[in-house]
């Protein structure tokens, strides 16, 4: 299995590279970094050396949207989405669905809100499509400019206040992420904070019932405080956890059908 990373990635790398390993694959680990990428090789070209040293399967991770599917389309080996520019990130869709599964035993009429920067984030999209498509009802909430309306088309409702999203079952924070924020006006981080964090007194506002979630990385203290990271709510470690048997399982099927 080629994991090619050209974006930075801690979580998904190493999940990946273990589930490489539990499924009985050897992980190639390719980043930009310390590559032929340095001396100008293009990706496509990278890719071909690991397919040709006998990868059976590529792992992408690329700051382009549909760079996977580009891919894909002339590499010849399966390709797996590891998150695409502000596209999509399938498989951590899957490991939240599963992480709600296996809390609440189901997915099914769970109420789940994402809330933050939404706009740049493959975490919400997938998520939006995966949790729609299980069942659930799903909500996005954010400061205007991060929240694009066409979220709605991908079957989520929008929310214009965190107020709003406080009783849903499970609401997963997002980071800002501001290496993507461009143009894009936000408020100052005090005024963020007001608006958008996910404070201990909101998370003391949620049913008792109810899990706070994140993809991490997190920016503690800004978009999330550790009382609520680090607390009885938190889903946090369990979606870690959960991603390496979700990208197992994902692996194993390409592998199989690689293998006959
Ligand atoms: C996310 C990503 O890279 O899309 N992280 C992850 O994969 N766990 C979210 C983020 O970067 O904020």
């Amino acid at each position: 299995v080629a994991l090619v990373f050209g974006e930075p990635s801690t979580r998904t790398r190493f999940s990946f590279e273990r589930a490489a390993v539990l499924a009985g694959a050897w992980p190639f680990v390719f980043q930009r970094q310390g590559s032929s990428a340095e001396k100008g090789e293009t990706l496509l070209d990278s890719v071909r050396l690991l397919v040709a040293v006998g990868a059976s399967v590529v792992v992408l991770r690329d700051a382009t949207s549909c760079a996977p599917h580009r891919l894909a389309e002339v590499i010849g080996v399966p390709v797996v989405n590891a998150g695409d520019g502000t596209n999509e990130h399938p498989t951590q869709a899957l490991l939240d669905a599963w992480t709600l599964r296996r809390h609440f035993g189901r997915v099914e009429g769970l109420r789940v809100a994402f809330v933050g920067d939404v706009r740049h984030s493959r975490v919400a999209r997938s998520g939006c499509l995966a949790l729609t498509a299980l069942g659930a009802d799903v909500v996005v909430a954010g400061p205007a400019a991060l929240v694009p309306p066409e979220m709605a088309d991908d079957g989520a409702r929008l929310a214009h206040r965190i107020d709003e999203v406080l009783d849903c079952d499970a609401i997963v924070m997002l980071r800002v992420q501001r290496e993507r924020l461009g143009a894009v006006e936000v408020a100052s981080r005090e005024e963020y904070r007001a608006g958008w964090a996910m404070t201990e007194e909101r998370a003391g506002r949620m049913r008792d019932h109810a899990v706070v979630m994140h993809p991490a990385p997190m920016n503690r203290g800004f978009e999330i405080d550790d009382a609520v990271a680090d607390g009885p709510r938190s889903l946090i470690l369990a979606q870690q956890r959960n991603g390496v048997a979700v990208r197992r399982a994902v692996l194993e099927r390409f592998l199989a059908s690689a293998h006959g």
